[in-house]
């Protein structure tokens, strides 16, 4: 079975959040199950090297205002076809914002070119090369389906999910310059209160849609998480379904992770200490043994709930407790974190940027990491934290419901507890989970043991790839 991956992010090559994540490590996992899967992403600067070393098999004198060729290469075990469209792609800045932090003027071009190409090679393949199916992420590869379904192919696709806030919405005039029929500007299509929706698309013309989490599935389609799309997900609430996400054991490990100071199993849980000392003194913090040190890797945004850590800095600094800090983001919630850390010198340390091998130190040094979403569809880090024995404190939402088990008076005695989970998603529910977690760090042995449950925790690909898998036979009708 072949089936070609489009997406706009794919670690460990280019990386803003887990989506790269899931990108990366998806493909290893499905080729096991006798899926063979490619994946196409834009050959954005990074990428320029690799890209370098590929085949072209498919070329275009002009796509959207310049030529543009696909390379097909191997790397990290992935295989990839990467756009090279130097109007659209070879620019110094982010991959979705320009330096000014806004996004790229001509991001509609940029990803409808992407879809637009993926379609194609869908239809007609690339030098021998034909996928069976399509399977769309975000909103970037949103037209994918709407091309397949404007030019008749037969090809089925799947879109995940990954999250609705990003819905890649437009103006209307932009549709004709990127071949869009007028006939797809419908409310049952991509039409989205007067502008046009990538991921609307995807939703109207995919065969199936993932998201990735059972509990963000049914969320989906409630007014206080589907942003507007929830009715049109009810519609197709048959072909919807949540598939959780899991994470690259091999990178993800603790035992041979080159990020620590100390490598560590579940049986020589007493080496996690060197990191922890290495996080402490990174962050600028005073050493203490008797409160638990959490830490946050995140971007800063509305929707992690940062601003609700904030407001409870007093209680868990009141606790003895030490806070590090790893994100960017929103200039507020900077700002907001580097003042904290100079209030609660010693205490809170932040680090504004993004730090991929410092995020692994500090799996491997904290004690616990909090995540205090509003929503959210999966969360990596809670289960990277699993992983390491660093209890994962989170909101009762998407996929933070569905990996941990919270540390409630039941599931203590049921000696299955990996966590703490607060709800509703205000400050002072975060601030009573602080004080439970203190309370539960307290007691050695509670904690110790929720430490070995947590990193025995499945959260590698298996179950996950396997559902992935059955999708596309029951598209292909295949067994
Ligand atoms: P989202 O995709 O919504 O940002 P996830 O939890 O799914 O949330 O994935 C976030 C990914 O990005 C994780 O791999 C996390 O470790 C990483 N990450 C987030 N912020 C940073 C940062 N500042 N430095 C390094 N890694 C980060
Ligand atoms: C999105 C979501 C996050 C999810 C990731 C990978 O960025 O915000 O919850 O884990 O995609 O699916």
């Amino acid at each position: 079975m072949k089936v070609l991956y489009v997406a706009s992010e794919c670690a460990p090559f280019i990386k803003t959040g887990g989506l790269a994540d899931v990108i990366g490590a998806v493909p290893k996992a499905l080729a096991g199950l006798g899926v063979e899967a490619r994946v196409m992403l834009p050959a954005y600067p990074a990428l320029a090297g690799i890209a370098a070393k590929g085949k072209v098999v498919w070329e275009a004198e002009a796509l959207l205002g310049g030529p543009a060729k696909l390379r097909a290469c191997t790397a990290e075990g992935i295989e990839l076809m990467l756009l090279e469209a130097p109007h659209l792609f070879d620019r110094a800045g982010g991959i979705y914002l320009d330096a000014t932090g806004q996004d790229w003027i001509d991001n509609a071009q940029r990803f409808g070119a992407l879809s637009q190409v993926a379609a194609r090679v869908a239809m007609e393949g690339a030098t021998g090369w034909k996928p069976d199916l399509v399977h769309a992420h975000d909103w970037q590869a949103g037209l994918v389906p709407a091309y397949l379904r404007q030019w008749g192919a037969e090809v089925p696709s799947v879109l995940t999910i990954h999250n609705i806030a990003f819905q890649g919405l437009f103006d209307p005039t932009l549709m004709a310059p990127l071949n869009l029929s007028p006939a797809l500007y419908t409310s049952e299509g991509m039409e989205y209160f007067w502008r046009f929706g990538f991921l609307k698309a995807g939703i109207a013309y995919s065969n199936k849609i993932t998201t990735v989490s059972p509990t963000y599935a049914r969320e989906l389609m409630l007014p206080e998480f589907g942003m507007g799309l929830e009715g049109m997900l009810r519609a197709r609430a048959g072909d919807l379904s949540g598939i959780l996400n899991g994470i690259d054991l091999d990178i993800w490990n603790p035992e041979t992770d080159p990020a620590l100071v100390e490598p560590y199993t579940v049986r020589k849980l007493k080496a996690k200490t060197a990191n922890r000392t290495e996080v402490m003194s990174r962050f600028g913090l005073t050493p203490t043994d008797d409160a638990p040190l959490f830490c946050v890797i995140s971007r800063l945004t509305t929707q992690k709930g940062l601003d609700l850590l904030l407001e409870a800095l007093p209680v868990l600094v009141g606790r003895g407790a030490r806070l590090a800090v790893l994100g960017s983001g929103d200039k507020a919630l900077e700002a907001g974190f580097v003042a904290a850390a100079h209030r609660y010198n010693g205490t809170v340390g932040v680090i504004i940027g993004y730090d991929e091998p410092l995020s692994h130190l500090m799996q491997g040094g904290s004690d616990a990491i909090l995540i205090p979403s509003r929503f959210e569809p999966c969360g990596l880090t809670q289960l990277y934290g699993l992983r390491y024995g660093t209890l994962p404190v989170v909101a009762r939402t998407g996929g933070l419901a569905d990996t941990v088990i919270d540390a409630n008076e039941a599931a203590l005695a049921a000696d299955c507890a990996t966590g703490v989970q607060f709800a509703p998603v205000t400050t002072a529910a975060l601030e009573q989970a602080i004080a439970r977690t203190c309370d539960l760090f307290a007691q050695p042995k509670v904690w110790a043991g929720m430490m070995r449950r947590a990193m025995k925790h499945p959260v590698g690909w298996d179950t996950s790839a396997l559902a992935y898998r059955d999708i596309y036979a029951d598209l292909l009708e295949q067994d």
